[in-house]
């Protein structure tokens, strides 16, 4: 195979986030671990993916499923050991294909050793490792809301102060304004750097500092389940500008071990749409390699809306930072179900549209396989946002079911009792049934993959959108002398655009070959799309 014209693995990569609770259970346990995803390194080399984003897998006690870890330098025991970590790293890199840690340097559990230095006396020197406060005349010190419930500020009967959590109060806040603390995640960078591992997810990495005075946010109306959080503007506990200091020096650490890589979860006020907020934290190129934009999650399945989201996403980031493009996540509904009601011929468009675009894709596990969400009744929540917030949310379980492999009970994740139960539609929706149907949308991904490495215009060209009936997205990449045309038709009625030039159809959600290929048609420089249709034509 032809080696990518650019360098950098994560500019033309294909990412892929494993939530490796869900992924493949290799001991029974009814929890996925990475044994598990060892033996699915040959399925995920086959899809075609470059890097695996893994949500955390640290030594934690799963207040939040990893995202409070008690120790950044352990692999907690339910997933494996260092050992099985290594082996993960040296066979994935046998298949061309990078490991990235979830980082959460926001806070650790209320179990880490420094929180629990942290907490024993107000004369210990790691208190300032956190954000201690007295209080306000008897009270908390301002209004700052937990994301999962109730006040930011949990009391410390011992020390007779207030401790500051954004999350569970088991998750305590780090204080990012004292220098020790960086130094000792710099540390832990290093730790997993010199293992191997190719880079970093960064989680809430906009929240990371927050206001030295701590003063209170102002409030907003907006309709919300019962979670005072989202009545907030949130620019005291977030977005501090002393974040992009730090992310330089983060940058320089990563630079200094080659191409390596960090995205950063740069997390929106509630339903609002901040590309660039998420762009900014890219700096003049020396901050993250990339940010997450949540615009999508807010989105509806409308190409006029998809247009604005991407332009005003390719605006933010302008030429010297680097798109990367994401439609779910451990934390949001599925795409499929959110977007798409569950219907595979949408969602076969929005997989078109992901790895058609300028920049890097993220694909979440079990998307390529049209997994929807899942059912999960209250007695079965995880989730502490669920348990919180029944009925008015539900929790985030339903998108971290287990991965449906198979037709074996459990949909062959695991012998045992899975933590989540598996989505009943597993017979139908699985791994071995669609690598078997040519028509699915896991060869579709396959496929639109396999062009997408073959042809440098979609991983390394520019984007130009054109103007086409309502309804249909249609944009042209283009790199030196290739040129290709996507158009996606987001209307359940037949679609004519007129493209006005000549092409052959590489691939089409509909097609009926092995290679997806023309379905459509292009008589005179018009194309005919079927509903939902999505197409890639080369442009002769
Ligand atoms: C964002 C992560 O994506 C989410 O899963 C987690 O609960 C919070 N950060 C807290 O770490």
């Amino acid at each position: 195979m032809s080696k990518p014209i650019i360098k950098s693995w994560w500019k033309h990569g294909v990412m892929y986030q494993i939530y490796p609770r869900s992924f493949k259970d290799s001991n029974n346990d009814g929890i996925g671990d990475l044994e598990g995803i060892i033996q699915s390194l040959d399925y995920l080399q086959d899809v075609g993916v470059d890097g695996i984003w893994l949500s955390p897998i640290y030594r934690s006690p799963m207040y939040d499923f990893g995202y409070d870890v008690s120790d950044y330098c352990s692999i907690d025991p339910i997933f494996g050991t260092i050992a099985n970590f290594k082996k993960l790293l040296k066979e994935a890199e046998k298949r061309n294909i990078a490991i990235i840690m979830d980082m959460v340097l926001n806070h650790t559990s209320h179990l880490h050793p420094w929180f629990v230095e942290s907490r024993s006396s107000v004369d210990n020197p790691k208190r300032d490792w956190y954000i201690w406060h007295p209080g306000k005349n008897g009270k908390v010190p301002n209004n700052w809301m937990a994301a999962f419930g109730g006040r930011a500020w949990t009391w410390d009967e011992l020390t007779r102060h207030y401790y500051l959590h954004l999350f569970t109060e088991q998750q305590p806040d780090l204080n990012w304004h004292n220098p020790e603390v960086k130094k000792a995640m710099v540390d832990v960078l290093r730790y997993w750097l010199d293992m191997g591992v190719k880079g970093f997810r960064f989680d809430v990495i906009n929240y990371i500092v927050k206001d030295i005075n701590v003063r209170s946010n102002p409030y907003r109306l907006r309709l919300t389940y019962p979670r005072r959080h989202d009545l907030q503007v949130h620019i005291y506990d977030r977005n501090q500008p002393e974040i992009h200091d730090i992310l330089k020096e983060l940058r320089q650490l990563l630079d200094s071990y080659g191409d390596t890589m960090s995205v950063g979860e740069t997390y929106p006020n509630e339903g609002e749409k901040e590309p660039a907020m998420a762009a900014s934290y890219q700096g003049n190129n020396d901050e993250l390699h990339l940010s997450f934009d949540f615009s999508t999650i807010y989105a509806r399945f409308n190409a006029r809306e998809f247009e604005c989201i991407l332009k005003n996403w390719y605006h933010a980031i302008g030429d010297s930072g680097w798109p990367c493009h994401v439609l779910s996540n451990h934390d949001q509904s599925r795409a499929i179900t959110r977007l798409a009601n569950n219907d595979v011929r949408k969602a076969k468009l929005l997989a078109v549209m992901l790895l058609t675009q300028k920049g890097t894709p993220f694909i979440y596990y079990g998307e390529e396989i049209g997994m929807v969400d899942g059912k999960i009744k209250r007695s079965q929540i995880q989730d502490p946002l669920g348990k919180k917030y029944w009925p008015f949310h539900k929790g985030r379980d339903k998108a971290r079911t287990p991965m449906q492999w198979d037709v074996t009970p459990n949909a062959g994740f695991s012998n045992g009792k899975p933590w989540l139960p598996v989505n009943s539609d597993y017979v139908t929706t699985n791994v071995l049934q669609q690598q078997r149907n040519k028509q699915s949308i896991l060869h579709l991904y396959k496929d639109c993959i396999a062009i997408r490495r073959l042809h440098p215009a979609l991983y390394a060209g520019d984007i130009e959108f054109v103007s086409a009936p309502d309804d249909v997205l249609l944009y042209k990449r283009v790199f030196k002398n290739e040129h290709l045309m996507i158009a996606l038709n987001f209307s359940k009625a037949k679609k004519d655009v007129t493209i006005g030039v000549k092409g052959e159809v590489l691939l089409s959600s509909c097609g009926n070959s092995s290679m997806h290929s023309s379905h459509s048609s292009i008589h005179g420089g018009t194309l005919t799309l079927d509903a939902y249709e999505a197409v890639i034509i080369k442009v002769q």
